[in-house]
C-alpha cells in the first residue's frame, strides 16, 4: 500500500531517542532547549517554544496574543480544522476568507473584506506548503493594527522572496517560520509533516514579550523565574538582603491559566534528528512534485499545483484538481478504485465552514466561500513523503492515468 503521507525513520533517529531514554531527562531536559535553537536558527527567527502538537502550537499563540471573548480572527477555510479551533478555545470567533483560485491559499482581498471592528488577527495558512502572499498580508494587518500568525504546519522548508517595489524583485529568499511579515509562527510534528516527533509542534518569534507568554502559557502559567515573582511576600525570605537573588527554595508562581502542552526530550531527540535530514526531506518532496506536474501537467480535465517564481512550496501535499464531471467518474469512485490498486488518496480540505459543528452549533452556513468550495469540489491529494522510491511514483502516476482513463 502506498499511503498519501508518512514518516522516515532511520537508525540515527532511533539512536537518537534511545540515548535519551538512557539519560536522567524523559520530560523537559536539555534536548527541548537544543531543538529550540536549532529551529529557531533553521528558520532565521529569534526565539522558539516546542510544544506537544501543532493544535497546542495555535493556541498558545492564540492565548500570547490576548484572543478573548468576541474577538475576531480571519483564516482559511481551506484548511485543517484546528487553524480556526485554536479561536474558539479563547472565546473568539474565526472568519473565514475565501481562497486564491490558484494558489489555494487565502486571498489577501477577501481578507480586507472580512475585517470589522472586532477583528484582532490574520491566521494565513501555507496551504500544501505553499507560502501565502506575506507582502500584502502584512500590509493589511499594518492597516488595521492585526497580528499575524502563520499557520505553517505543511511549509517547515519553505521559502518565499518579497516584491520590493515594483518590477524590482529582492534575490534573498525568505525561509516560512523567520516570521519576517509575522508575530508568530506555528509548526506541526505530526508524522505526515516534514520531520516528525510523534506527536508535537513549535511556536516561532521574534518576540520576546510574546516568547515569555509562550513559556508561561506552555507550562500551566507557572514561572520559576525570581525576576518575574510578583507576591514577594511568599516568594522571598524576610532577609532584604536576600531579595531577588534568593527565592525560597520551594516557590514558583502561577500568574495564567496555562496548559501542559510540553514537549519531552524523548520527542526532542526524535525532531533534532529529523532536522537534520530536513532539507533533504524537503528536496525529496520537490522532486516528486515535479514528476507529477511533468506527468500530468498537459492532461485537460487536471489541474496541477501553481510553480511561482517568488515562492518554493515545502510541498507536504501534491493536490491535483479534477474535472470528475468531465471524466464521468464520481470522486470516491475514483479513491476507490485507486485504492484496490494499492494507492492512498485524500481530500486536503473539507471546507472548515462545512463542519457540523460549525455550521450548526455556530451558525457558519452562511459564511460561503465560493472559490473554496469550488476547489474542494475537485480536490485530490496524491501520495506524497519523502521515502516515495521512484517505482511508487510510477505506479501512482499510471494507476491515476489509467483510473482517470487520460
Ligand atoms: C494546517 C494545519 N494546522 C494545524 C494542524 C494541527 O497540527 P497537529 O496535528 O500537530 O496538532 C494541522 C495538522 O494536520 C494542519 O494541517
Amino acid at each position: 500500500m502506498i499511503p498519501y503521507g508518512r514518516q522516515w525513520i532511520d537508525e540515527d533517529d532511533i539512536k537518537a531517542v534511545v540515548g535519551v531514554l538512557k539519560s536522567d531527562w524523559l520530560t523537559q531536559g536539555p534536548v527541548v532547549n537544543i531543538l529550540e535553537k536549532a529551529l529557531a536558527e533553521y528558520c532565521g527567527a529569534k526565539y522558539a517554544v516546542a510544544v506537544s502538537s501543532g493544535t497546542a502550537a495555535l493556541h498558545l499563540t492564540c492565548l500570547a496574543a490576548g484572543i478573548k471573548d468576541g474577538d475576531e480572527v480571519v483564516t482559511s477555510p481551506i484548511t485543517f480544522v484546528a487553524s480556526a479551533n485554536c479561536l474558539l478555545y479563547c472565546g473568539g470567533k474565526s472568519v473565514f476568507a475565501d481562497i486564491d483560485k490558484d494558489t489555494y491559499n487565502i486571498d489577501p482581498a477577501e481578507i480586507k473584506k472580512k475585517i470589522t471592528k472586532k477583528t484582532r488577527a490574520i491566521i494565513p495558512v501555507h496551504f500544501a506548503g505553499l507560502p501565502c502572499d506575506m507582502e500584502a498580508i502584512k500590509k493589511i494587518a499594518e492597516e488595521y493594527d492585526l497580528m499575524i500568525i502563520e499557520d505553517a504546519c505543511h511549509a517547515l522548508g519553505a521559502e518565499y522572496r518579497i516584491q520590493n517595489s515594483g518590477l524590482r524583485t529582492n534575490e534573498e529568499w525568505i525561509k516560512v517560520g523567520s516570521c519576517s511579515h509575522s508575530d508568530m509562527t506555528v509548526f506541526s510534528f505530526h508524522p505526515v509533516k516534514h520531520i516528525t516527533t510523534g506527536e508535537g509542534g513549535a511556536v516561532l518569534t521574534n518576540n520576546e514579550k510574546l516568547y515569555e507568554k509562550l513559556l508561561l502559557f506552555r507550562n500551566h502559567g507557572i514561572t520559576k523565574n525570581p525576576e518575574k515573582f510578583t507576591n514577594k511576600d511568599l516568594a522571598f525570605s524576610h532577609n532584604p538582603e536576600s531579595l531577588i537573588h534568593n527565592p525560597n527554595p520551594w516557590y514558583y508562581e502561577m500568574q495564567e491559566l496555562g496548559f501542559n502542552y510540553r514537549l519531552t526530550d524523548i520527542q526532542c531527540a526524535l525532531g533534532l534528528s529529523q532536522l537534520n535530514k530536513l532539507d533533504k526531506f524537503v528536496a525529496k518532496r520537490r522532486d516528486i512534485a515535479s514528476l507529477y506536474s511533468e506527468a500530468f501537467k498537459k492532461i485537460e480535465c487536471i489541474k496541477t499545483p501553481v510553480e511561482l517564481e517568488t515562492k518554493k512550496s515545502a510541498y507536504h501535499l501534491y493536490v491535483l484538481q479534477i474535472d470528475f464531471e468531465k471524466i464521468g467518474k464520481s470522486r470516491d469512485r475514483v479513491m476507490i478504485e485507486l485504492m484496490e490498486a494499492g494507492i492512498g488518496t485524500q481530500v486536503h480540505y473539507i471546507p472548515v465552514y462545512m463542519q457540523p459543528y460549525y455550521g450548526n452549533e455556530r451558525n457558519y452556513k452562511k459564511q460561503r466561500c465560493t472559490v473554496a468550495e469550488q476547489y474542494y469540489s475537485k480536490a485530490l491529494s496524491m501520495p506524497l513523503y519523502p521515502k516515495m522510491t521512484d517505482v511508487e511514483v510510477t505506479k501512482v502516476i499510471n494507476s491515476v492515468k489509467g483510473c482517470l482513463n487520460v
